[in-house]
């Protein structure tokens, strides 16, 4: 069965940004893993809250236009059950609104993880965070940061894409959401990859691709943008060969700097032997 997102093999979503209109009634996406992959997020929460949750000062406004926000949208859902106080997930969960920060709380309703940039002295900023499954970058990092800074370890996020990045913060409209697609291959399946030294690490054998879907959506009152990462990991199995052919396409052409940016050349060679193997 073909994977459910592959923006590789998709001729808009290659080119970047590659930002489309989002359907705000799909904001929220669940699937089969949403049991295992929220008790996991539960876990996390709790035993890792400082790497997996950040605020700035003054954060608390657009924290709580999101969980507003969050909750009008799943309140639209037969899956969901809102209240005043708390909300039941599909999973039978109880989850209580005011305990924690509203940020927090949100990530514990939905698979998505949730940052929340507001407007700075120049370019949108970090101001707060919910981030169970990073794909290889640290939160505490980046917190308090505007979008170039947090982008400066990317070779392909030139200074033209800056631009653009930082026009589309700028453009997104109330009730006009967008929506965009990521891709990496990983030799590993963990869902929460915060940073480390992961580059030196050795995988394993399986190879995985990566995709997330990003979503883009302003918040009227507070005008912060909400950033959603919702993160798919299937086996480079899964690809259809129309897929698999794609993604060979575009790891052929890779140059060295984003070689090393995605984990270094032995796992580039490892990544087009499996493909080429698999095409033949
Ligand atoms: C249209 C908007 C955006 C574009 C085009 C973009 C582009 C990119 C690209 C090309 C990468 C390299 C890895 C990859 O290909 O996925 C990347 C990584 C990253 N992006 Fe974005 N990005 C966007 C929005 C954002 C936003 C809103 C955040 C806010 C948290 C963000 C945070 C990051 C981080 C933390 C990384 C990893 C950086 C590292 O390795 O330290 N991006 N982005």
């Amino acid at each position: 069965m073909p994977v459910r997102y592959a923006p590789y093999a998709d001729a808009r979503q290659r080119r970047k940004p590659g930002l489309a209109p989002l359907d705000f009634s799909t904001w929220i996406e669940t699937d089969e893993y949403f049991s295992d992959q929220m008790t996991y997020r539960e876990r996390l929460i709790d035993e890792r809250r400082a790497v997996v949750f950040a605020e700035t000062d003054n954060s608390e406004p657009a924290q709580n236009e999101l969980l507003e926000t969050l909750l009008a949208n799943l309140d639209a859902r037969s899956d969901y059950d809102v209240s005043a106080a708390e909300v039941r997930r599909p999973d039978g969960v109880i989850v209580p609104l005011r305990d924690d920060p509203p940020v927090l709380t949100s990530g514990r309703l939905a698979q998505e993880d949730f940052c929340v940039l507001e407007k700075g002295a120049e370019e949108y900023v970090l101001t707060s965070a919910i981030l169970c499954f990073p794909s290889r970058w640290s939160l505490a990092e980046k917190i308090g940061h505007p979008l170039t800074t947090i982008h400066d370890p990317v070779p392909d996020y030139t200074e033209d894409l800056a631009k653009r990045v930082n026009r589309v913060f700028e453009g997104v409209k109330t009730g006009l959401p967008l929506w965009r697609a990521n891709w990496t291959v990983h030799d590993h399946s963990e869902l929460h990859q915060p940073s480390g030294g992961w580059r030196k690490e050795e995988g394993g054998e399986t190879l995985y691709i990566r995709v997330e879907r990003q979503t883009f959506v302003r918040l009227p009152k507070t005008q912060a943008v909400v950033f959603g990462i919702r993160t798919f990991i299937d086996p480079l199995d899964n690809l259809s060969d129309e897929q698999a052919a794609a993604l060979l396409e575009l790891v052929a052409v890779q140059d060295a700097d984003d070689i090393d940016y995605r984990g270094g050349e032995a796992l580039h060679e490892k990544i087009l032997v499996y493909l080429t193997a698999r095409l033949e």
